[in-house]
C-alpha cells in the first residue's frame, strides 16, 4: 500500500476512535534506535518512544536477537502450561519490586489488564468493593479501567461501572485548592481522609494512583503527597497500587519504579509499555499474601506467552547491564536543564516538570491567567515534525507536551532534540504573534 492507501484504508476500515497525532497521520514505515522513519524516507529523532514504551530503543539488537531465538523454539503455550521465559521472568522481576516484597506476578497483554488484574486482586484480598483513583488519572480503556480513570475525555460510553471515586491529585501548578506548596501542609493529601469517610462506606479495597501522571500530563506531586496517602489507605484497610505503566523500569531515574522516589512501599505494581520495548506485555506484581488471595479459575490465554516473556526479561536485563536508570537520571537532568533555559526565555511555558526522562512542558497563552494553550500544542507538534522531530501531549487540556525518549539516549540527542524544539517553538509563538498584530 502506498501512502494514500493507507490513511484511506484506516478511515474506511477502522473505528473513527483510532485517532492519530498530526493533521495528516504520519505513517510510519520503520524505526532504530532513537530514530522512526515515515513512509517518504523522512526521519525523525523519537522523543516519545510510541508513547513511553521505547525503552532501549527501537529494534533493539541484543533484545531482538533473544526475541528470535525464542520465537523459532516456543511461541505459545497460554498460561495453563508452565514454561522457562514466564518462570524466569518472573523471578527476575522479584528480585527488583521495592523492597523485594512483590514477589508475585500475572502476566497479561496491557496496561490496562494488569490495572484489571490488580483490582480484583485487592477485592479478593481485602473482601472490600470500593477502589480510591486520582482525578486527572489515567488507568486503561476496558470498562473498568474507564471508571477508574479521572478524565472525561478518556471514558467514553457513558455509565461506568461502579466501585470507583477519584481523590484530589497533586498538582502544585494548578492547586485544586488554590493554596501554595509547601504553606498548604499538602492538603490534597490529607483530603483523602475525609473523602473516604464521606464518598465510600468506609472501608476500601485499595487505592490506584500513577507516581507521575502520565496522560493527565507529567504532573509531579511534591515529595510529601505519597506518604501522606499510603498513611490514610493503610488507616481504610486499602491496599495500595502503584501504576507504574509509564514511570517503570527506570525512566524516573536512579530507581525501578517511579514509587520509590516518594518512599513508599506500594502492595502492588502494574506495568506494561516499557517492560517490553514494543512487546504486548502487561505485568501486576504484588505481595505473595495478596496474590495468594486471588483463588479460583483466571487465565489469560497470551499472558506469560514465551516470545513476549523473553522480550520483557531482555529489556530489564539490558536496562541493568547498560545502567540506564542511572542515564535516565543523568541525561534527564541534561534535558530538565534545557527546558527551564527555554522557559526563562519563551513566555508561553507555564510550567517543565517530570523526572528523569519523563519530562513535560506545560503551555499556557498567559502566565498570570495561566490559560491553557491547547492550539499552540497543536500547532507546536506540527511544527516538530517539520522540524523531524516526534513528542507527544497530554494533559486534561491538551495543552501538556509529553518528552520521554528511549533511556539510552546520549546527551548529543538531547542537544539535537533541543535545537528542533526550540526552533519549532520559536516558529509557534512568531506565528501566533503574526496573528495579533
Ligand atoms: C498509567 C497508565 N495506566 C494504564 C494504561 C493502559 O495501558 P494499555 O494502553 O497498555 O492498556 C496506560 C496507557 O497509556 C497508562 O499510561
Amino acid at each position: 500500500m502506498n501512502k494514500q492507501e493507507i490513511i484511506l484504508a484506516n478511515q474506511q476500515y477502522l473505528f473513527p476512535s483510532v485517532f492519530h497525532y498530526y493533521k495528516e497521520p504520519l505513517v510510519v514505515a520503520r524505526a532504530k534506535d532513537q530514530y522512526v522513519w515515515d513512509i517518504d524516507g523522512n526521519q525523525y529523532l523519537d522523543f516519545f518512544g510510541g508513547i513511553v514504551t521505547i525503552s532501549v530503543g527501537h529494534c533493539n539488537e541484543t533484545v531482538n536477537r533473544k526475541v528470535h531465538e525464542q520465537m523459532d523454539k516456543l511461541q505459545h503455550v497460554s498460561t495453563v502450561f508452565a514454561n522457562e521465559p514466564q518462570a524466569a521472568l518472573a523471578k527476575r522481576i522479584a528480585g527488583i519490586t521495592p523492597g523485594g516484597k512483590l514477589t508475585k506476578s500475572f502476566f497479561t497483554n496491557s496496561g490496562t489488564e494488569a490495572n484489571e488484574t490488580a483490582f480484583v486482586t485487592a477485592r479478593c484480598y481485602t473482601g472490600n468493593h470500593e477502589i480510591v483513583a486520582l482525578r486527572h488519572s489515567y488507568h486503561g480503556r476496558s470498562a473498568v479501567a474507564m471508571a477508574a480513570t479521572g478524565n472525561s475525555s478518556w471514558r467514553l460510553g457513558g455509565a461506568a461501572p461502579s466501585g470507583f471515586v477519584h481523590a484530589i491529585n497533586a498538582n502544585c501548578y494548578r492547586c485544586p485548592f488554590g493554596l501554595t506548596y509547601p504553606s498548604c501542609n499538602v492538603r490534597c493529601a490529607r483530603d483523602l481522609d475525609e473523602m473516604i469517610r464521606t464518598s465510600t462506606a468506609g472501608r476500601i479495597a485499595g487505592f490506584i494512583a500513577e507516581p507521575i501522571q502520565g496522560v493527565g500530563g507529567f504532573i509531579t506531586p511534591p515529595k510529601e503527597y505519597f506518604e501522606i496517602i499510603h498513611g490514610i489507605v493503610k488507616k481504610y484497610g486499602g491496599v495500595f497500587i502503584s501504576d507504574e505503566v509509564q514511570t517503570g523500569w527506570g525512566r524516573t531515574g536512579g530507581k525501578w519504579f517511579g514509587i520509590e522516589q516518594w518512599g513508599v512501599e506500594p502492595d502492588i505494581i502494574t506495568s506494561a509499555k516499557s517492560l517490553g520495548n514494543g512487546a504486548p506485555v502487561g505485568l501486576t506484581v504484588a505481595r505473595p499474601e495478596i496474590a495468594d488471595a486471588m483463588k479460583g479459575l483466571t487465565i489469560s490465554t497470551f499472558g506469560g506467552n514465551p516470545v513476549t516473556a523473553t522480550q520483557a526479561k531482555a529489556v530489564i536485563d539490558y536496562i541493568d547491564e547498560h545502567k540506564l536508570s542511572i542515564n535516565a537520571a543523568e541525561t534527564g537532568a541534561y534535558l530538565r536543564a534545557k527546558l527551564e533555559e527555554m522557559k526563562a526565555k519563551h513566555p508561553i511555558i507555564g510550567d517543565v516538570r517530570g523526572m528523569g526522562l519523563l519530562q513535560g512542558v506545560e503551555l499556557v497563552e498567559d502566565r498570570e491567567t495561566k490559560a491553557p494553550a491547547a492550539a499552540a500544542t497543536n500547532a507546536l507538534l506540527e511544527a516538530s515534525r517539520e522540524n523531524g522531530l516526534m513528542i507527544g501531549k497530554g494533559g486534561t487540556w491538551g495543552n501538556v507536551i509529553r518528552i520521554s525518549p528511549p533511556m539510552n539516549i546520549s546527551k548529543s540527542d538531547v542537544d539535537d532534540f533541543a535545537l528542533r524544539f526550540e526552533t519549532s517553538l520559536k516558529r509557534v509563538t512568531q506565528t501566533q504573534m503574526a496573528g495579533v498584530r
